[in-house]
């Protein structure tokens, strides 16, 4: 038996949950978001009702997800008054007791990947974590994740804050240190295309590797010569110099001569 789903915001999770949730056989049968356009235009696509005012939840659906900013989770929990549904949100760096007061049954339903309304993605390669607040509550959100993603994992709170840190290093810092390396490309006259292989191999080495196994370069060769010549070019820049230093420092750590 499908779910009966409310989904409160059409945002980049919103969207790419809706989708999955729909191709997979569940039921999302209401959209609510703040700016009704956006709740309208999700809405359409997947064949569902569609509103701007959390009041006008569904009260026959068996799962309400909360897919809204993190700041906003708590104070639009507290509008809602369910009572056997399931209210779930899907931070990874919000607690699930923000819920406890909205329902008697709540929980997390943390999809760990980086998600855009312009690029729907296969949600059966995405990893979700799931955490409820009884034993019921945390199988049925894994059913529910079960039925979109082969990858579906039960963490605690604690855990998917780690987790989420962890995440950040993996996918945000080192985004932005690709953003570094356009950067200095782009002052050179270089193409960033010229990166772009070593970009795809660094992240292909992790999947079979462990990271500290296929760590490379001057500071892991404990090269002083190369690093003392790139940290000239960073002269002018102090900020990018000395994170340079403390990276390599770190690297350099790991691997004691
Ligand atoms: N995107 C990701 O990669 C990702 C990955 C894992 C987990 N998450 C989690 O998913 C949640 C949503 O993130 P997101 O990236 O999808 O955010 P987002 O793209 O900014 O979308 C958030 C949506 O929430 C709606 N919203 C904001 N305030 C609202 C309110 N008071 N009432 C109803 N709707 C409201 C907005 O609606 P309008 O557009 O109608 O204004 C917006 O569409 C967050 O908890 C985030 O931590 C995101």
């Amino acid at each position: 038996m499908p779910y009966k789903i409310s989904l409160i915001g059409a945002g980049n999770l919103g969207w790419n949950l809706a989708h999955a949730m729909s191709r997979h056989g569940q039921h999302v049968q209401q959209v609510i978001s703040r700016n009704r356009a956006h709740a309208q235009e999700l809405a359409l696509q997947i064949n569902a009702s569609f509103s701007d005012r959390v009041e006008e939840l569904d009260p026959s659906s068996d799962v309400i997800l909360l897919c809204v900013k993190d700041e906003v989770i708590s104070e639009l929990a507290s509008r809602l008054n369910l009572n056997r549904q399931l209210l779930a949100h899907c931070s990874g760096s919000t607690g699930m007791d923000v819920l406890s007061k909205s329902s008697y049954r709540y929980g997390v339903f943390y999809p760990v990947q980086t998600f855009s309304k312009q690029k729907l993605r296969d949600s059966m390669e995405v990893p979700i974590c799931v955490e409820g607040s009884g034993k019921e509550a945390e199988d049925e959100l894994f059913t529910l994740a079960d039925s979109i993603s082969n990858k579906v994992y039960r963490i605690n709170s604690s855990q998917r804050l780690h987790l989420h840190l962890a995440a950040v290093f993996a996918n945000n810092f080192s985004n932005y240190l690709y953003a570094i390396a356009r950067k200095i490309a782009d002052e050179s006259h270089l193409p960033f295309e010229i990166l772009k292989p070593l970009i795809m191999q660094t992240a292909q080495n992790v999947q079979d590797s462990e990271p500290l196994h296929v760590q490379t370069g001057p500071a892991r060769r404990h090269d002083q010569k190369t690093i003392q010549k790139q940290l000239e070019l960073l002269q002018d820049k102090p900020e990018l110099k000395a994170l340079y230093e403390l990276i390599s420092e770190m690297i350099k750590n790991e691997f004691p001569r």
